[in-house]
């Protein structure tokens, strides 16, 4: 089997004007090396997408979308949908929980995006992770059961291998609060176990399982190490360039183990 590429993706949010973004991304491109064992997305907003897409280089870092819209065009005020951004992005981060619980997504919003992705060759990053809510009530597992349901419905075994599925606690995102290793395997875990019902099992150990919440600079490597986690999914620290060099460097080194081992 050909090992697996660690993938990194930073979350920029709804951070960064133009000018910023575009400062930043020539310090980032200044600092991080290319390491073929490791893939680095980088998520602006909507509209610094196009500009950073002419200033990167491709090989060093890949584009994704935050959002899309599922509809390929039409009277949809205010969106921007995944036949718009095809050649522009490479991936799409699909059901976040702030677009979940902030702008009120359902599990057939994300559904008909990750279509729409697959449609228009964006790689999806599907979102998943229950609230602190639910965790107290023991409900994880059926959260994540319920959101792989809602959103791969349709996905077929061939289309599965375009997706990406990010670990995503709702409670540690951008919180502080660090989900213990144990309670990330047991959550991947659970999702590899889901994919396995419905896809089988190649399907389940080959696809890609990220995790984010709070990761920093020194949290990463502690996540990395997991065996059931092939990269992370970095908001706030993404902002910061070195904290985001330190993390690309540690996946690097994590993959190196990995392949040599
Ligand atoms: P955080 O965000 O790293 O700031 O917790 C993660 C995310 O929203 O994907």
């Amino acid at each position: 089997m050909v090992a697996k590429h660690t993938l990194i993706v930073g979350n920029w949010k709804m951070n960064l004007n133009m000018h910023e973004a575009s400062l930043y991304l020539h310090q980032l491109s200044e600092l991080v090396k290319v390491h073929r064992d490791v893939d680095v997305v980088l998520a602006p907003t909507i509209f610094t997408l196009q500009s950073l897409s002419l200033q990167i280089n491709r090989r060093q870092f890949k584009l994704a979308a935050q959002n899309l819209y599922w509809r390929d065009h039409g009277a949809f005020t205010g969106e921007v949908s995944a036949t718009q951004l095809r050649g522009i992005v490479d991936y799409a981060i699909i059901g976040h929980s702030e677009r979940r619980h902030v702008f009120g997504e359902t599990d057939k919003d994300v559904r008909n995006k990750v279509q729409a992705s697959i449609r228009n060759n964006i790689r999806p990053i599907l979102c998943v992770g229950e609230t602190t809510a639910e965790r107290t009530y023991g409900e994880t597992n059926d959260v994540l059961h319920d959101q792989l349901i809602g959103g791969l419905a349709n996905v077929t075994s061939d289309e599965l291998k375009e997706v990406i599925i990010a670990y995503e606690p709702v409670w540690a995102i951008g919180t502080g609060n660090n989900a213990l290793p144990s309670d990330v395997t047991t959550a991947i875990k659970a999702i590899r176990g889901q994919i396995k019902h419905l896809y089988g099992k190649q399907a389940a150990e080959d696809i890609t399982v990220l995790y984010g919440g709070s990761v920093t600079a020194s949290s990463a490597a502690d996540y990395l190490a997991l065996e059931e986690v092939d990269g992370l999914l970095i908001g706030g620290a993404s902002l910061d360039a070195h904290a985001f060099t330190d993390i690309i460097k540690k996946a690097h080194k994590g993959a190196a183990v990995a392949t040599n081992a």
